[in-house]
């Protein structure tokens, strides 16, 4: 059996900025504290949307920080639309650099989310804008 791991064209409803995700949150929306994060940390986080219905009630997104900057990523994989990863404990990443999705091992770069090796390479994960609080809280940018 073959496995096609080919890109695809994206579809016109594939979502092509993080805000077209399905319930993706306001901005202004609290994402973490920055105080919860270590130097080098990428984390798996979501919010329930409460009014939801339907399977997928979730908005999932990725936290990585390196020193004073925290990075925000859609958990989803630009090659076929799915979850980088379904738990925290399989969070492949190597801090500071990449971090690599689960099903089929695609690279992306930390520091601005561009594929630079799989079967996506050159597309992106959807950035999320983040501003941080004095008092350390990480929120959605307008
Ligand atoms: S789904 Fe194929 S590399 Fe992520």
């Amino acid at each position: 059996m073959t496995l096609n791991t080919a890109s695809t064209p994206p579809t016109p409803n594939e979502p092509r900025h993080w805000s077209e995700v399905p319930h993706a949150p306001a901005p202004g929306t609290v994402l973490g504290q920055f105080g919860a994060l270590a130097d080098g940390s990428a984390t798996m986080l979501e919010i329930t949307n409460p009014n939801a219905t339907g399977p997928a009630t979730a908005f999932r997104y990725l936290l990585l920080r390196s020193g004073h900057e925290v990075k925000a990523y859609v958990n989803r994989c630009a090659h076929f639309g799915v979850p980088l990863v379904a738990r925290q404990d399989l969070l492949l990443y190597q801090p500071h650099g990449r971090i690599t999705c689960n099903v089929h091992y695609a690279h992306y770069r930390w520091s601005d989310g561009l594929c630079t090796a799989g079967d996506c390479e050159g597309e992106s994960l959807l950035a999320i804008p983040v501003s941080i609080d004095a008092d350390g809280t990480i929120r959605i940018a307008p």
